[in-house]
């Protein structure tokens, strides 16, 4: 299936409908060489600083937090709901002592614009180049969402990646919800 250039817009929707159902795949790469994929359920997309930009929030105990800190590009896959397995199973294992990628049979191919590769099982994918990092500050946080969200501190770390390259397969559409 060939994967066709879009516009960042296209699948604003569909991207957050799935960020909310299963989650989003969230693939870095550190100083080693070797991608890493976890799955995110928080984050967003928009325009900021004249750029389109994908937000990311990610908490310092992920093996993926070290990546990022090392790296200032990240890929985001949008998955089809047949792999929901697969998004469930890369937010509850770690990267440090798993390798996703074989484990939940995820082809990484090489992307356009960035060193992170892309999973090719996914109909939707956002190439993004890290422009501002910033922690979420508890005392500036609301606290009803503190207590819900950082029971246990571990407060996010959230990423701004400028979307440098958006494109789909070119049946996406037909693959996602409405
Ligand atoms: C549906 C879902 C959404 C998640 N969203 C996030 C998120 O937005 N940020 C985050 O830091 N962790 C999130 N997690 C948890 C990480 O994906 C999980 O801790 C993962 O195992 C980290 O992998 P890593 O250590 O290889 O980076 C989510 C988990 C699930 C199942």
């Amino acid at each position: 299936m060939a994967k066709v250039r879009v516009r960042y817009t296209d699948y604003f929707a569909q991207t957050i409908q799935r960020m909310r159902e299963d989650g989003l795949l969230l693939v870095t790469q550190g100083g080693d060489g070797k991608p890493n994929v976890m799955t995110i359920g928080w984050g967003t997309m928009g325009s900021i600083w004249s750029r389109p930009v994908f937000i990311v929030l990610v908490r310092p105990s992920r093996h993926t937090y070290s990546r990022l800190e090392q790296a200032s590009d990240f890929t985001v896959n949008v998955p089809p709901r047949d792999l929901a397995a697969a998004a469930s199973y890369c937010g509850t294992v770690s990267g440090r002592d798993h390798d996703k990628f074989q484990e939940m049979h995820l082809t990484p191919i090489p992307s356009r614009e960035v060193r992170p590769p892309i999973l090719k099982e996914c109909v939707v994918h956002y190439e993004c180049r890290t422009l501002h990092r910033n922690d979420v500050v508890p005392e500036t946080l609301a606290q009803a969402v503190r207590e819900e969200a950082y029971p246990g501190g571990d407060f996010h770390r959230i990423y701004f990646g400028e979307i440098v390259a958006a494109y789909a397969d070119e049946d996406a559409a037909q693959r996602l919800p409405k």
